[in-house]
């Protein structure tokens, strides 16, 4: 694992959006096309719009790159829940990429029947096996969530299916498993603001109480985990270990 403490928001978009490119453009020399999914929360949107802004559009071979979701709310596309539309809104439909490499969550299918529709869709994509993304892009909850794995969760455990319904109160979701996001090449984990600051301190410095964490328990078998994180969730910390 290794992280980098940026100043701000700005700078972790920043970041993570040259990141994104030259990531990009290394798998489609080698394998011809680009993986990447995309999380929801409020973090990404800055990095969403950079994208898709002058600045860094014209870099991306948009054509061989593929969009897939790393967990979506159990809501209509058009709802402002929707993590498909924060990334519609703020990139796709800013972008020139063709309808057949956006690989959504539908949402609105309800958790299992969601989970079902998206797990066949990725087996259609990637064949047998676990999935291998090239680029995972996650976010941190003040609990430690990362996706919608939630900490204590019995979804932490899964080794079989792909794809999860999450039940909650609030809003049912449908999310990747743990299994899943750690098969990725590369991720990236996006972590901004003073009130996550407690909790990355546990999972940064705290090797037994990161487990507690679904965030912490973020660890690519083969691939390479970066944290950007700025400087009010940082707190404290000036240097992180790599
Ligand atoms: C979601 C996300 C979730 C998010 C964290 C952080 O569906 O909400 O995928 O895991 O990344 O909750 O959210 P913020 O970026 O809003 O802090």
């Amino acid at each position: 694992m290794a992280g980098m403490i940026l100043p701000d928001i700005d700078a972790i978009s920043h970041e993570a959006a040259r990141i994104f490119i030259n990531f990009s453009k290394e798998c489609i020399a080698t394998r011809g096309r680009f993986i990447a999914a995309l999380s929801g929360g409020s973090t990404p949107q800055k990095l969403y719009a950079l994208l898709s802004s002058d600045r860094y559009r014209g870099n991306a071979e948009w054509s061989k790159i593929h969009f897939f979701w790393v967990d979506e709310r159990c809501v209509p596309k058009e709802s402002e829940y929707s993590n498909f539309r924060l990334s519609f809104d703020h990139l796709i439909s800013r972008i020139s990429i063709p309808d057949a490499n956006i690989h959504r969550i539908k949402g609105e299918f309800g958790p299992e029947k969601g989970a079902q529709d998206y797990e066949d869709e990725l087996k259609d994509f990637f064949g047998v096996g676990l999935p291998i993304f090239d680029l995972i892009l996650l976010g941190m909850g003040e609990d430690g969530h990362t996706a919608s794995l939630f900490p204590g969760s019995k979804s932490l455990d899964e080794k079989e299916r792909l794809v999860i319904p999450v039940y909650a109160e609030k809003m049912n979701r449908i999310t990747l498993t743990l299994s899943v996001l750690n098969n990725a090449r590369h991720i990236l984990l996006l972590v901004s603001g003073q009130s996550k600051m407690r909790v990355l301190n546990d999972i940064l410095v705290d090797n037994e109480r990161r487990k507690n964490y679904p965030a912490g328990l973020v660890q690519p078998v083969h691939g390479d985990l970066l944290w950007l994180i700025d400087e009010a969730a940082a707190g404290k910390f000036k240097r992180m270990k790599s």
